[in-house]
């Protein structure tokens, strides 16, 4: 997507001259340095050179691959989905062990790939990229990577490619906090209907099994006049659905000068003229507001779900995690919720593991499963990350013991979420057509509010647009419909 806005600031930019020193006119100054190089490149070639952006990770990851692809292809790159690509980007996460993994051992491959094209760009950045063994291991062990940056200087994509073009050896930048919030560059959206927007970035909370507050840095609010602005531009371009991003959006507004809380800022979104539904992510239990129940309850927008990370059922377990709730607080608060929106959909993060875990905390998380009735949980395997508080916690537990908990809880939790999900069948409720269905010709496949997806006969035309379907059948975890 040309955007005149971009255009209009690269536009009197002069590559002649020495590189400016203010953002974002620096990076406009480098993409276009990148572009001369890229062309001259394809000329010899005598073909378009591709960019690959592999997003690993979270929601705030996707939203940043968005920015790192945006900025490519403003240099000049075609965009591709092959790592035979000439430019290939990992944006990392390190949230978990099996994460790392996966990138390393893509990262073997990337490297017989390279032997054969010793012109291949290999840049890897984002969340395992702030943590600095990860960065002496890739220095050591995979020396043929290009460029090394972490999550505080993604903007700066096109300045570290230049440097990688007319330099050699690695290019390796990472900031161990902020130095500026770069936001006017190029962003290129995955899809035209529906897009992220950061809230907030960082996290202040240290959950003691966490790793993000440390490689995302402190939490940092955007004014609510830039999130609006930039949710009018989204919209005024196509956009009809949003996802406000934050690790912890309910104590979004801590820090701005102009105090403003999520609730109050959500008011605002559900103002903006064309935009139809408005989710966000993620909610913490402790933060979340009765103010927030209340704009929920009254918006004409705002989907009817929420992700609600408990973590565990234990007591115990919750204090030794810092997440300042109780079972029971947390139990209080699904009651307000539910009074106030009976058709809401609750989903949740599980971890099941956590050093000094007993069977009787299992059956704690058990217990909170079963009263709760998620709509779906993401369950995960605690993973032991260095330089967290509980990475040194005694009792670690052992690995076929948390194995197995977690197989009893996940054959629970799908045994919830399977009674759950058909719940809505014989009602009319609105969806989202997000695409044309895989499987079957002559139908596409739209999202409902609660994140669940229906198939039902349409076509490309109804693709980004809003529209009630009759859902006549639960399969498992989707729906067949029928427009109304
Ligand atoms: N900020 C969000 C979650 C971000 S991470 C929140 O607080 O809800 C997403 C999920 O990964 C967490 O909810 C947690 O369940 C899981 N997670 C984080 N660190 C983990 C670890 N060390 N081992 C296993 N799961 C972890
Ligand atoms: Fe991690 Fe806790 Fe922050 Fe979520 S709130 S990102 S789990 S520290
Ligand atoms: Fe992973 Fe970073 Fe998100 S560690 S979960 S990509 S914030």
């Amino acid at each position: 997507m040309i955007d005149a806005r971009i255009k209009a600031q690269m536009d009197p930019i002069d590559t002649t001259l020495p590189a400016p020193e203010r953002e974002p006119e620096r990076q406009f100054y480098f993409m276009k340095k990148c572009r001369e190089i890229i062309r001259a490149k394809e000329k010899e070639l005598g073909r378009p050179l591709s960019a690959d952006v592999v997003t690993f990770g979270c929601q705030m990851n996707a939203r940043d691959s968005e920015k790192l692809l945006g900025i490519l292809k403003e240099i000049g790159f075609e965009e591709s989905d092959s790592e035979e690509a000439d430019f290939v980007l990992y944006n990392t996460c390190t949230v978990r062990d099996n994460a790392n993994q996966r990138v390393y051992g893509r990262l073997g491959h990337l490297h017989s790939m390279k032997k054969a094209h010793p012109d291949k760009l290999i840049a890897l950045c984002g969340c395992m990229i702030q943590e600095e063994t990860v960065v002496a291991k890739i220095r050591q062990s995979y020396p043929f990577v290009d460029i090394l940056f972490g999550t505080h200087n993604i903007y700066k994509l096109a300045e570290l490619l230049y440097r990688r073009l007319t330099g050699t050896g690695m290019v390796v930048d990472v900031l161990k906090e902020a130095d500026a919030v770069v936001e006017e560059l190029p962003v290129e959206r995955k899809y035209p209907y529906k897009s992220g927007v950061n809230i907030m970035y960082g996290c202040d909370n240290f959950c003691t099994y966490c790793i993000v507050p440390y490689v995302r840095g402190r939490e940092h609010s955007r004014t609510p006049e830039e999130i609006l602005c930039e949710i009018k531009r989204l919209v005024a371009d196509g956009v009809v659905e949003v996802m406000l991003l934050g690790q912890n959006v309910n104590s979004y507004g801590k820090g701005l000068s102009k105090k403003t809380s999520f609730a109050e800022l959500l008011r605002e979104v559900e103002k903006i003229e064309g935009l139809k539904r408005i989710r966000f992510m993620t909610s913490h239990p402790k933060d979340l507001s009765d103010e927030l129940i209340e704009v929920m309850k009254n918006s004409q927008k705002i989907c009817r779900h929420l992700h609600l990370p408990v973590q565990t059922g234990s007591n115990r377990l919750l204090r030794q995690m810092n997440r300042h709730y109780t079972r029971e607080d947390y139990l209080a608060l699904v009651d307000r919720i539910r009074t106030a929106m009976p058709d809401i959909s609750l989903t949740t993060d599980l971890i099941v593991g956590f050093p000094g875990e007993t069977e009787e905390d299992l059956q704690d998380t058990m217990d909170i499963v079963r009263r709760v009735r998620y709509d779906s949980c993401f369950t995960f395997l605690y993973s032991k990350r260095t330089g967290t508080p509980a990475a040194v916690m005694p009792d670690q537990i052992p690995k076929d013991v948390a194995q197995d908990r977690f197989d009893r809880l996940l054959s629970l939790v799908q045994e919830i979420s399977c009674e759950m999900s058909g719940r809505d069948a014989g009602q009319v409720k609105e969806a989202l057509v997000e695409s044309l269905d895989d499987h079957e010709d002559g139908y596409v496949t739209g999202r409902l509010g609660n994140n669940i997806m229906v198939h039902f006969p349409g076509d490309e035309s109804l693709i980004g647009s809003i529209v009630p379907v009759y859902l006549k059948e639960s399969r498992g975890f989707y729906y067949m419909g029928e427009r109304v």
